[in-house]
């Protein structure tokens, strides 16, 4: 499912094409981009010509090709398009055009308008598994990622050279969709108050010792991200995650179950909407001030239950909109239905987090949206911030069914 495409009209996107067998995939990438009204320039690295030619991409952007950095005399032309580029995306990403990246090598056209861009950087590698998986590979995937590029991991499958791992070149769909993604600003949430909750909260037992859960925060910070883009007053409460706080999002740091509580009944009056993606401990000890040692009989832990914290905003409701998560091993559907009339949400988003390619660790999720109608919408495998921003799409919705009157400034 490709995203509304909307944020691609009239936008200036770079294509850098490098030299893999995945080379001819691109083709599909640049038809796509044009059918939704972007303006696309495609730059090829000299190795690239081996695998798809300028022609078949001249004629699929509308524009000529661009290769060779010292083409134009009397313009500085990778400064030009670099100046006039709302994004890049590359693909297929070779490893040397990645290591180029991290390093910041420029001996070509595409490495030399790299350097001298500010705007949103995809990258979607594709080469053969083992090459992907080297270490060095892998590092300079994790640098470019930390300096804020997007990496649209590659799939899993037979490879051109007969082997079979992670090496092939993501869907044109996931490539798409992070570009969409990447550039939606706008204000559509503009006035709008967001409490955001992400990542699992810790009960310690003494000081040393907690009861805790794998959540690492990464869908909440995908929908603070999203939402802060979309113009939203972003307030995000976050439990032991070490994700970099997006930017223009006022955050809360907290640990247990109790102190997000706090946060978040200090933050809810005023709010519009709460979309509660934390893993909220349902239980906690009474912790230890000192540490509990080594014993030869059983140790037995009493635990409490601690408040739940969506279900209290469900019954303070007032003109807010409820957005909550069910993380689920089993029974799905039913388990997920069961939350949204206990706990009074308007949206509950239901995720299998038994499998490992969506779950807590991962950056794919795969989600069903379920409405207190009872109507069911299952979405396919996405990145996360694409599934933020398909939360966002259904909030939008439901913000302008109750606020008619609410006009885009
Ligand atoms: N939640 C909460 N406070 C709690 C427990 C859960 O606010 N003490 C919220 C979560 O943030 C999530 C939703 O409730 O949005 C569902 O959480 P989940 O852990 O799936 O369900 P629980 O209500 O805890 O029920 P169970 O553990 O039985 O599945």
């Amino acid at each position: 499912m490709v995203l509304n495409s909307e944020s691609l009209v009239g936008k200036t996107i770079i294509v850098g094409v490098t030299g893999g067998i995945a080379a001819y995939k691109a083709a599909e990438l640049v038809s796509q981009l044009r059918k939704k009204n972007a303006n696309i320039q495609v730059i090829m690295t000299e190795s690239a010509n081996h695998f798809i030619t300028a022609t078949t991409l001249s004629t699929l952007s509308g524009n000529a090709v661009k290769g060779d950095l010292f083409q134009n005399q009397g313009t500085v032309s990778h400064i030009d398009l670099a100046m006039e580029a709302d994004a890049l995306v590359i693909a297929p990403a070779t490893a040397n055009i990645i290591a180029k990246m991290a390093h910041g090598i420029a001996d070509d056209l595409l490495s030399t308008t790299i350097l001298a861009m500010r705007c949103p950087m995809i990258i979607a590698p594709a080469m053969n598994d083992r090459m992907y998986l080297n270490a060095v590979v892998q590092g300079n995937l994790h640098s470019l990622e930390a300096m804020g590029m997007k990496v649209v991991k590659p799939e899993s499958g037979k490879l051109a050279c007969g082997t079979e791992g992670p090496g092939r070149l993501a869907p044109i769909e996931s490539i798409l969709n992070e570009i969409i993604v990447n550039l939606s600003t706008s204000t559509q949430f503009k006035g709008i108050k967001m409490l955001i909750t992400a990542g699992g909260t810790r009960e310690p037992i003494d000081p040393v010792r907690y009861i805790g859960n794998r959540s690492t925060g990464k869908m909440g910070f995908a929908v603070a991200s999203v939402a802060a883009r979309l113009g939203a007053e972003v307030v995000l409460v976050h439990a032991n995650t070490d994700i970099p706080i997006p930017y223009g999002v006022k955050h809360i740091s907290v640990t247990t179950a109790n102190e997000m509580y706090q946060a978040v009944l200090r933050e809810y009056h005023d709010c519009d909407v709460v979309v509660k993606a934390a893993a909220v401990a349902d239980f906690h000890p009474q912790p230890q001030p000192e540490k509990i040692k080594k014993q030869d009989q059983e140790l037995i832990i009493s635990l409490e239950s601690t408040t739940d914290i969506l279900a209290e905003l469900g019954q303070k409701k007032k003109h807010q909109i409820l957005v909550g998560f069910a993380a689920e091993t089993n029974d799905l559907m039913a388990n997920a239905a069961s939350k949204i009339r206990r706990k009074n949400l308007d949206l509950i988003v239901a995720n299998d987090v038994s499998r490992s390619d969506i779950g807590f660790s991962s950056d794919d999720n795969q989600v069903t949206f379920i409405y207190p109608n009872g109507e069911k919408e299952s979405l396919e495998k996405m990145t996360k911030k694409a599934v933020a921003y398909q939360i966002l799409d259904r909030v939008l919705g439901m913000i302008n069914d109750k606020f008619p009157s609410r006009e885009e400034e």
